[in-house]
């Protein structure tokens, strides 16, 4: 069913029992927003499993040696608001030193476009491999924007890191960025006549800040 979608699955048992309890309607804001920063850094953790090493002369306090380093580009994290606030942290706790970027969007209720509000990036995009993050994946409306954004602005190295995805928003981010790595926990079923991903998780927004 979804073998023409070009994403790769984070199918780790931690992130996918975390995914599990997420998702129930009991789970709280205060466990669901822990969660998510859990979630985000073993996510984190796998994305950047390919990030190119190289060598480099140290001296530990025994004797001179040859370590690893990561080389090639820095790294920037860039979350969609409001919800994808809930995956920085979890990222930083991975990749401290990494600049944030903001973008803000919103998705019109009637119309399921995204809106933009807000959008403050580091001056060195075109430098970095940005690794946008946002829990949901719809439409794919918002995700696509925020890609279209960051390429106005300069960037060349990107990569999309969702919670739960939708068939229909992975192939949208395929078909508008198919140069742009698509990771997510999940691939759900489908989007329901109001755009939620079905089963999903609900709003994520709401969950991570109370706000249902
Ligand atoms: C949610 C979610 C994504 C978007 C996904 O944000 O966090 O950004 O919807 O839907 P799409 O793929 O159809 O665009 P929302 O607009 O609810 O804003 P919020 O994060 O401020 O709650
Ligand atoms: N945004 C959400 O927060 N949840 C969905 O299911 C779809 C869009």
């Amino acid at each position: 069913m979804n073998e023409n979608l070009k994403v790769t699955v984070i199918d780790h048992p931690l992130v996918q029992h975390k995914l599990t309890i997420m998702r129930r309607k009991e789970t709280g804001s205060n466990e669901f927003r822990q969660l998510l920063r859990e979630i985000a850094m073993l996510m984190g953790y796998e994305i950047t499993r390919n990030f190119p090493l190289e060598d480099v002369e140290i001296e530990t306090p025994v004797a001179k040696c040859t370590a690893k380093r990561i080389a090639g580009k820095k790294v920037g994290i860039v979350p969609i608001l409001r919800a994808g606030l809930g995956m920085l942290d979890g990222m930083l706790d991975i990749v401290p030193a990494a600049r944030v970027g903001h973008i803000g969007l919103y998705r019109d209720p009637k119309t399921l476009k995204p809106v933009e509000y807000y959008c403050k990036l580091p001056s060195d995009v075109a430098d970095r491999t940005l690794i946008v993050v946002d829990p949901m994946l719809a439409t794919g409306g918002s995700s696509s924007a925020a890609l279209t954004m960051l390429k106005e602005h300069g960037a060349k190295s990107l990569i999309l890191m969702c919670l739960v995805s939708a068939p229909e928003g992975v192939r949208v981010v395929n078909k508008e960025h198919p140069d742009v790595p698509v990771y997510v926990a999940a691939v759900d079923d489908h989007l329901n006549d109001k755009g939620y991903i079905v089963p999903g998780l609900g709003d994520a927004g709401d969950r991570i800040f109370g706000t249902l």
